[in-house]
């Protein structure tokens, strides 16, 4: 009980580092909440028009992720990294820091996954990709992928980690609330638009 309240507690400290937000604000960006759709992931900080920037987002707030699923997996074994991955997620979604007020997690899923079943990322890179290429809504791409992901566990015989990546995925899709309106509405923005 004590090592899954660790793994939950770092998990989640490690998850909630908003990366993002931090990034830009280092660059001078100002607060990136103020921007295009407001959100503090890799898709918003690249309407600040800085690419190099939206990369770094990208791969920090995944690799937050998988740090925590390979440091709990090390010291506790590899259902600590799973509970320790998911925290980790919930971390990124509502950070203890901007007021439990996060991102919707799609880099952060990646990690997680990276960590747990690094098979399945090229799953959702192929997923993300396809979609993106078609649409051009990066919000699309990540409903689509992380709806593939619990199913491609699953298949991959890993109903452990496809039933925990489902939660995930359902949660990611609740933050995509105001996407999912704007998707229907034919107002979302796409990939290389301005917020
Ligand atoms: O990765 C988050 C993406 O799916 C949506 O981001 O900024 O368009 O709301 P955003």
């Amino acid at each position: 009980a004590t090592q899954a309240a660790i793994a939950l507690a770092g998990g989640y400290l490690l998850g909630s580092i908003p990366f993002g937000y931090l990034i830009t604000k280092a660059a001078g960006l100002g607060d990136i909440r103020g921007i295009g759709s407001g959100n503090i992931g890799a898709t918003n900080v690249l309407r600040t028009g800085k690419r190099h920037l939206a990369a770094l987002t990208l791969v920090l707030d995944a690799l937050k992720a998988t740090f925590a699923v390979i440091l709990a997996t090390t010291l506790y074994g590899s259902d600590a990294g799973l509970l320790a991955g998911a925290a980790a997620f919930i971390g990124h979604l509502f950070p203890v820091w901007l007021g439990f007020k996060g991102g919707k997690g799609v880099a952060t899923y990646i990690g997680v996954l990276l960590g747990v079943a690094p098979a399945a990322v090229l799953i959702f890179a192929f997923v993300w990709l396809l979609i993106a290429r078609l649409s051009r809504y990066s919000s699309l791409s990540a409903l689509i992928a992380t709806l593939a992901i619990p199913v491609a566990l699953w298949i991959m015989g890993l109903p452990q980690v496809s039933i925990v990546m489902a939660v995930l995925t359902v949660i990611s899709w609740w933050r995509h609330k105001t996407n999912i309106e704007r998707l229907i509405s034919g107002t979302e923005s796409r990939i290389g638009d301005k917020g």
